[in-house]
């Protein structure tokens, strides 16, 4: 369980969250979503106990993270951005330490359990140093697990693995949100959709939405982006695009080049390729910008201003 109230916090003169509000429950895999800069680590790392808010409140496992620090970080795992990992300790050494940094009393079973929980076992004799990012993300998991914590806060834990490693992570997570109140933090809007049973959208140190994943779509539909690159003569091009089922704005910007905005969550690039091909246009490139979160965040703290007025006119300013 988490339960946050007016959760600010300054760096010297920077407010880098303001006011948060928000809870998650057991069972539930609660997503942070935003952008860089967003205030999502900083969050984490007062629920985590790391270091304290300015002002307002965090109930963690049932404590506060400020006057029962201690209880609290016996409750909860924790993925860094960086998890700080020995690159010359192998993965069994690391955990045994990690075990008695927590003078945890049935260490060794424990370092089991979460060596099998991440599937490690093939790994335990490895330094840290030869592993892949996903498997030493693995060793940052079963560190988080290792003291069996209630609450599990894990920071865009799926940052800089290769496709196949997301995808294995992403299932482990969901499996840990079965009995663990999880919280993580993604600037991938398809990571949150996936993963998430709620979603808390975060812009600027502000709570601009909270939705449950399968609403995120059309909250932000007309977000997602594609470029294509066409050669030679393009005439009609704009037209054949525009007519692909998905496709909301076409932009020609010059040199056979056109910006697409689809219909979030949607792969239409190969029906957008097959039309040109058919039109006899020859794609040189296409290529997929993702969804513009910071576009979303623009847009969701607009009309965000529309019901709250001044305050959020204030912050248009900065
Ligand atoms: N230790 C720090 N000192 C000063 N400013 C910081 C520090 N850590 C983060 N910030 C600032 O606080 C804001 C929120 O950062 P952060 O919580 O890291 O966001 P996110 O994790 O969403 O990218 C940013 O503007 C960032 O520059
Ligand atoms: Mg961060």
């Amino acid at each position: 369980m988490i339960q946050v109230t007016n959760l600010t916090k300054w760096y010297g003169l920077r407010k880098a969250i303001d006011g948060l509000n928000f809870h998650a429950k057991k069972g539930e895999i609660v997503g942070f979503l935003g952008p860089n800069g967003a205030g999502k680590t900083t969050t984490m790392r007062i629920l985590t106990a790391y270091m304290p808010p300015s002002e307002g409140r965090a109930i963690v496992a049932g404590y506060d993270v400020v006057e029962e620090s201690l209880e609290v970080r016996r409750r909860v795992g924790y993925l860094p951005e960086t998890v700080p990992l020995y690159a010359d300790m192998t993965v069994l050494d690391y955990l045994d330490f990690m075990a008695a940094m927590r003078h945890l009393p049935n260490a060794d079973q424990c370092v089991d359990e979460a060596i099998q929980r991440v599937n490690l076992e093939d790994r335990v004799e490895s330094y840290i140093g030869n592993l892949s990012k996903g498997m030493r993300q693995r060793v940052g998991l079963a560190q988080a697990v290792l003291h069996k914590p209630e609450v599990l806060i894990l920071d865009e834990p799926t940052i800089g693995l290769d496709p196949a490693q997301v995808v294995e992570i992403r299932a482990f997570i969901r499996e840990l949100g079965a009995d663990h109140t999880v919280l993580l933090s993604t600037h991938i809007l398809s990571e949150a959709q996936q993963i998430c049973n709620r979603v808390l959208i975060i812009n600027k140190g502000h709570i601009v939405a909270e939705d449950r994943p399968e609403n995120l779509q059309a909250r932000l539909a007309g977000a997602e982006r594609i470029t294509i690159e066409l050669a030679g003569d393009t005439e009609g091009a704009e037209t054949t695009i525009a007519g692909v089922k998905g496709v909301l704005t076409v932009e020609p910007m010059g040199n056979g080049v056109f910006e697409i905005e689809i219909t979030p969550g949607k792969e239409i690039r190969p029906a957008i390729v097959r039309a040109l091909t058919r039109a006899g246009q020859d794609v040189v490139e296409v290529h997929s910008q993702g969804v513009d979160l910071e576009q979303i965040f623009l847009e969701l703290t607009r009309s965000d201003d529309k019901s709250k007025g001044k305050r959020t006119s204030r912050q248009q300013k900065e």
